[in-house]
């Protein structure tokens, strides 16, 4: 039996139609990818969580000379919020990058790992937790997390029942 998953985003041009909230979430993404960690790649990214209680938590990536010892934005923002307000929910999370070498033709995605993390976290919280891809010429505004990952692992998996 042949079976589809579809996923529905909005895909926004008028940064105007924004709100408040999403457009220092986008503001605050921004100016931390500016400031990012990498030389190797050269490739700057930026995340910014928006908490329940409307902190918003940033971070960018982390790169190191032993390559695999680098982290993503997304799980420096999303790990930080979480170590410091273990309880409190995640309500958005906006990403953004930017390349020193060349143009970036559309909004960057979440790698799987971060698309791990981001779900795992929702699935725990149970409200869904709203991702903001973007770039200067458009915003693309996912709803859930699950979206990300279809078919995802989940973590009753681990147990017998
Ligand atoms: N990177 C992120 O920060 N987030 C992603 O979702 C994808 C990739 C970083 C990792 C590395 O420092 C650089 O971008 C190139 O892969």
């Amino acid at each position: 039996m042949k079976k589809e998953i579809l996923i529905q985003y909005q895909e926004i041009v008028n940064f105007d139609l924004l709100s408040d909230i999403d457009k220092k979430m986008i503001d605050k993404a921004q100016e931390i990818s500016n400031v990012a960690y990498a030389p190797y790649s050269q490739f700057q990214v930026g995340a910014s969580v928006l908490l329940e209680n409307n902190i918003i938590i940033t971070g960018n990536n982390q790169e190191n000379s032993s390559f695999p010892c680098g982290i993503c934005a997304e799980r420096v923002a999303l790990f930080t919020a979480k170590a410091n307000y273990k309880d409190i929910n995640i309500k958005k999370v906006a990403i953004t990058a930017f390349s020193k070498n060349f143009t970036l033709e559309e909004p960057v995605g979440p790698c799987g790992l971060c698309r791990q993390v981001l779900l795992e976290y929702e699935l725990k919280q149970d409200t869904d937790i709203e991702i903001l891809l973007f770039d200067s010429e458009k915003i693309i505004k996912i709803s859930t997390a699950k979206y990300l990952l279809p078919l995802y692992f989940k973590e009753n998996k681990l147990k017998r029942n």
